[in-house]
């Protein structure tokens, strides 16, 4: 088992497949874009399912959700997806996407073996989508979001983040929107991970303020805290249910004391937390030769060392000095 000094086990893995992606979403990366990962620093598909296979017939995962950078962009995608579900104890199989991909690839990811999505979404307005993500892909995002419902990929999940002064204005009709298609809609607040360092927190739109704006046009009321476990989202179930929502509180209610994941970059490293500042190298490991039982034992350790919190509260944050992007959400 992954279990660190707190007690804490992680259940729940998060693979970025690639660093690379096809919007330029603010909180996330500057308009030009990054300095991508050399290919040869990339794990290949082979690489990445020995070190998902070590993770689930060892060291009990049970969840592999897959993210990037946006992880569509890479073509072995289906492929590695097929040969996840094809372990055992099979895991389930998630992924993270802004969406664009999808309506040609839904429906052979569902049959490849993929269980759900998450969609980011963050406003409806295809003027505010160029402001914010610099591509004019709104269109794109809102098919491959009913094409993931189609394919079967439910429930499909949506997660918006709100920006002071961009889309704050939005809450109510991205919620609208989800309510009417069925989808279930989780707002995060924005977190210091954008490779620009451009975060500040007063323009941070916070869970309280958000939980205000919503409670103008609903009732909500709170899901039990036990249905939670692990989830990061507060839930709520909106005039009476069944419909629910969920708000994501990861700075001014962090949850990280119940956090069960573990990340594996796009280049090989392991990451015990978002914001963590070490990594541990399994790709140098493995290429070097390691065998099955040195990789688990190296991964072991790189989530012993996991800290209490992320801190971004304390006074000495720092923060982590690979984006979102590398690191995989
Ligand atoms: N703060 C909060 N959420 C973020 N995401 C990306 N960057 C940030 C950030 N700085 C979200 C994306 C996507 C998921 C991977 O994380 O919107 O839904
Ligand atoms: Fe791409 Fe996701 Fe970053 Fe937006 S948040 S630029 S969709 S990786």
């Amino acid at each position: 088992m992954l279990r660190d000094s707190f007690g804490r086990v992680a259940t729940d893995l998060r693979v970025s497949l690639t660093d690379r992606c096809n919007l330029r979403c603010s909180y996330c990366m500057p308009p030009e874009g990054l300095d991508w990962l050399p290919r040869p620093e990339l794990l290949s598909a082979d690489e990445i399912v020995r070190l998902v296979a070590v993770g689930v017939g060892r060291l009990g995962v049970t969840e592999v959700r897959y993210t990037g950078g946006e992880p569509l962009l890479r073509r072995e995608l289906t492929d590695i997806v097929a040969r996840t579900a094809a372990l055992r104890p099979r895991p389930r199989i998630s992924l993270t996407t802004n969406g664009i991909g999808l309506v040609r690839l839904a429906a052979p990811l569902a049959e490849a073996g993929l269980d759900r999505v998450n969609v980011s979404l963050d406003t409806l307005e295809p003027e505010t989508f160029r402001r914010l993500a610099h591509r004019d892909r709104l269109t794109d995002v809102l098919d491959g979001l009913a094409s993931a419902g189609a394919a079967g990929l439910r429930p499909v999940k949506v997660n918006a983040v709100l920006m002071r002064g961009v889309n704050d204005r939005e809450a109510v009709p991205l919620l609208r929107y989800c309510l009417e298609r069925g989808y279930e809609l989780r707002f995060i607040e924005q977190m210091p991970l954008d490779a620009q360092h451009g975060w500040r927190r007063e323009n941070m739109v916070t869970a309280e303020e958000i939980l205000a704006r919503l409670r103008e046009e609903f009732a909500l009321t709170e899901a039990d805290p036990a249905e939670r476990g692990s989830a990061p989202a507060e839930l709520f179930s909106i005039d009476g249910g069944p419909a629910r929502v969920g708000v994501i509180g990861s700075v001014t209610r962090p949850f990280c004391g119940a956090c069960d994941r573990v990340r594996l970059t796009a280049d090989g490293q392991i990451r015990n937390c978002l914001f963590a500042t070490e990594e541990s190298d399994l790709r140098t490991a493995m290429r070097s030769g390691a065998g099955d039982d040195e990789l688990a034992e190296r991964w072991r350790a790189a989530v012993r060392t996991k800290k209490a919190g992320h801190g971004i509260d304390d006074r000495s944050f720092l923060q982590p000095s690979r984006p979102m992007s590398a690191i995989g959400g």
